[in-house]
């Protein structure tokens, strides 16, 4: 670990918080009528839910091939597999350090090598001008390229797409923020991330407890390729094809495994509750809009380094799962603005911080945007549990303190 910490209240640490960050939301009474039901049909294992759930995801996503799974970090870790080349001769995985430290465990669980871009101070995002810098070895090993999309925003998609379709390389959408974001489609139109016209060949989202939807924990990934979708089906959950096995005298089933999978499947309970969650989903996402447009009001959008606060920039069809804002002392600012009972957060910490990457990195990383955003980035409150009220209240305060 390569930072220091100092020491606060707990209140200060912990609230509890008028405005929250984050919250688990799920509409409770349909929630628990789809549990019973789920109960009460004597199998709570992955079955009839699961297989609804998709249903629902692949109407969200616009995609045809779409697999839950129980995490977003078995997503991240199942695309990571199909895009590793046997043998070895491509180890490689280009990403951002500035994500949730899930993204960087899934590529070196799956025995690939990361190998850190600067991102863009800007967005937070990959920036495709850092690619150019990747030198000729790295390109030629690398299997995958993975991309964030920050809070839900996919501004970098078109130069990263072009990179990694020059290279060969395939691309991995990190979209555990980005459920119901809108991207760059392939033929320069616009398309749902995960969607059947989107980049990334393999789209992986989270649905753990304080995402847009949650399942309380699970994730999926959406597919550009049926030959992947197929692979996916068997390989969750131990190899077994499980939609074409018979039964067996003997009372076991009755299939062949070909491949060993792995035990990531989504169960029916968890499915019940993203259901209930997802029936909430539309609404849920027009009210962040709503929140950030009001939020747009007040933070100019950054111009230049030095200008604080300001916004991040954000793309159009954002989902909004975080609000990004650059203020000057974040020291000073969290500490204010949790004062005022208004939580706020860095969310995430740059990657390298940790020593299970020194391996990879060296060290701390010397790169310029990324030590500027991660010295200057901070979450307010977005959600649809902020008022149009709460959204000035926060937005004012975070203008006084964040100068
Ligand atoms: C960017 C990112 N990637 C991956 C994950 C992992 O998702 P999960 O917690 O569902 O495994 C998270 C979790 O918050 C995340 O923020």
């Amino acid at each position: 670990m390569h930072s220091e910490r100092k020491e606060y209240p707990v209140e200060i640490l912990r609230g509890p918080f008028k405005y929250s960050l984050f919250k688990p939301f799920v509409p409770k009474k349909k929630a628990l009528e789809l549990l019973e039901e789920c109960f009460d049909s004597g199998w709570i294992g992955e079955g009839p839910k699961v297989k609804e759930f998709e249903r629902h995801i692949c109407e969200v996503v616009d995609n045809k091939y779409f697999t839950a799974l129980n995490s977003g970090t078995s997503a991240l870790e199942m695309a990571l597999t199909f895009c590793k080349t046997i043998p070895q001769e491509k180890d490689i995985v280009i990403t951002t350090p500035m994500t949730c430290m899930a993204t960087t465990i899934a590529i070196l669980n799956v025995g690939l090598k990361p190998y850190f871009v600067d991102i863009d101070p800007f967005t937070g995002l990959l920036s495709p001008l850092a690619l150019e810098g990747i030198p000729g070895n790295i390109k030629e090993k690398a299997a995958a390229l993975v991309t964030v999309h920050w809070g839900g925003n996919t501004i970098n998609i078109v130069g990263l797409s072009e990179f990694a379709n020059k290279h060969g390389i395939m691309i991995v959408e990190d979209a555990a923020h980005a459920l119901g974001s809108t991207t760059h489609a392939l033929d320069g139109d616009s398309a749902i991330v995960g969607g059947w016209n989107a980049p990334g060949d393999f789209t992986c989202f989270s649905f753990q407890a304080i995402k847009h939807v949650t399942t309380g924990d699970g994730g999926g990934v959406s597919f550009k390729h049926k030959k992947h979708w197929e692979r996916s089906k068997p390989f969750k959950w131990f190899g077994i094809p499980r939609d074409e096995r018979k039964e067996h005298i003997l009372g076991h089933s009755s299939y062949d495994i070909i491949e060993a999978g792995r035990k990531w499947q989504m169960n029916d309970i968890a499915a019940s509750i993203g259901i209930a969650s997802l029936s909430d989903f539309k609404r849920n996402l027009e009210r962040r809009r709503k929140v950030a447009a009001i939020y747009d009001d007040y933070f100019p959008v950054i111009t230049k380094k030095g200008d604080f606060p300001v916004s991040v920039i954000t793309s159009p069809g954002s989902s909004y799962w975080l609000y990004t804002i650059l203020v000057r002392d974040p020291y000073h600012f969290s500490e204010s603005m949790r004062a005022q009972e208004i939580e706020v957060s860095n969310v995430h910490v740059r990657n390298d911080n940790y020593s299970v990457t020194d391996g990879f990195t060296g060290g701390r990383l010397k790169m310029p945007g990324l030590d500027y955003f991660s010295e200057h980035a901070m979450c307010i409150p977005i959600g649809p549990w902020i008022t149009d009220d709460d959204a000035s209240f926060i937005a004012k305060k975070a203008l006084q303190f964040g100068k």
